[in-house]
């Protein structure tokens, strides 16, 4: 099968289009055949080895795994003798390693079905970053009906999500992004929202119950400011932290500075789940969620969707289609 491989960490110049072995799917895996992948950051995160951090986990001199690409789409094309929720022919998406490739395996509690209502190139923009807002709304930030959220980062792959799924928990949603996408956020649901460009959300006119932070790497006292004496922060991530541990330390910093103050401040680490996928499906069909999708490319031009997401100009997501 086609994949789109890397040998060495680096820029999208590492990778390459090149022909590798179908996987075979273990008693517990579905094979899916691939029809569409979401680009996320953490691809890039993986491709470059960026921060230094994440080489500990995933291979100290290359990726363990050479196939970049975690989100997926697609068709089942066989199922391992444990799997009992899915069989050949079956619509899903979800999460696997090694999506960009015209077929992956995935752990049978890391997919669900596509949701009717969306194309695969929808639901494959959704597993990640989707969950990760869910998660960060919903478990992290405990956000009650009635409050007042505000989302940094709101016009990308997660805030997107993010202001759509605040307004499904109730809330007052303010979305903070740059010029270009103000009328993106506001078509998406947002109540109010703050060009950074220009404006500060921070200078005290106003205070929310829940931060979910996911772009901009402000420091914490910043994002206290704008957080009222008993809200809650959830750090999500953001881009251009250092090369050795990335936003890593604001998170730490956070959880460390919490027990003493009103507020409460958080890190999230998302994980992926069929029960999650499965509501979000569910909202997707409904029509309450609709992904946000700037740019489809061939798999061949991975490189190409990747330096696309990762300059930060995509409204909403990126995705490949194979
Ligand atoms: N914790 C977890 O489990 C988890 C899971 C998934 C992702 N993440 C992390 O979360 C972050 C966001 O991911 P993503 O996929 O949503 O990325 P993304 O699609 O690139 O979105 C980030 C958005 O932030 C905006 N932005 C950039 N600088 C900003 C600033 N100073 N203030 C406000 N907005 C700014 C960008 O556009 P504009 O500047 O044009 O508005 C962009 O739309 C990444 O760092 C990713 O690694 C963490």
């Amino acid at each position: 099968m086609k994949a789109i491989v890397q040998d060495v960490y680096g820029s999208a110049d590492v990778l390459v289009l090149r022909d590798v072995e179908t996987p075979v799917p273990g008693d517990g895996d579905v094979l899916i055949r691939v029809r569409a992948a979401g680009v996320e950051q953490g691809v890039w995160h993986l491709m470059t080895g960026l921060p230094y951090l994440t080489r500990a986990f995933f291979g100290f001199k290359a990726p363990k795994n050479p196939i970049r690409g975690r989100e997926v789409a697609g068709r089942v094309e066989a199922v391992g003798q444990n799997v009992v929720g899915f069989r050949p022919g079956d619509e899903v998406f979800g999460t696997a390693e090694g999506t960009f490739a015209e077929f992956v395996c995935a752990k049978e509690g890391k997919i669900a079905l596509k949701p009717v209502n969306a194309s695969f190139e929808q639901a494959a923009v959704v597993p990640i970053s989707a969950t990760t807002a869910l998660q960060g709304l919903r478990d992290s930030g405990q956000l009650q009906p009635g409050q007042e959220v505000l989302i940094i980062g709101a016009g990308g792959g997660v805030g997107s999500f993010a202001v759509q799924l605040a307004k499904v928990l109730g809330a007052q949603v303010t979305g903070v992004c740059s010029t270009a996408k103000l009328d993106l956020v506001r078509s998406i649901g947002a109540d109010h929202v703050i060009d950074y460009k220009h404006d500060d959300f921070a200078d005290g006119a106003r205070q929310y119950d829940l931060i979910l932070d996911t772009a901009g790497n402000r420091p914490l006292s910043v994002l206290r400011r704008a957080l009222k004496p008993r809200g809650t922060l959830v750090i999500v991530g953001g881009e251009g932290g250092g090369r050795w541990t990335g936003g890593f330390e604001r998170s730490l910093r956070a959880a460390l500075i919490s027990p003493f103050v009103g507020q409460k401040l958080t890190g999230l680490m998302a994980t992926e789940r069929q029960e999650d996928l499965r509501y979000l499906a569910q909202l997707i069909d409904a029509g309450t969620v609709t992904p946000v999708i700037d740019k489809s490319y061939p798999l061949g031009d991975a490189p190409g969707a990747i330096r696309h997401m990762h300059d930060g100009h995509a409204r909403g997501k990126v995705v490949i289609t194979v």
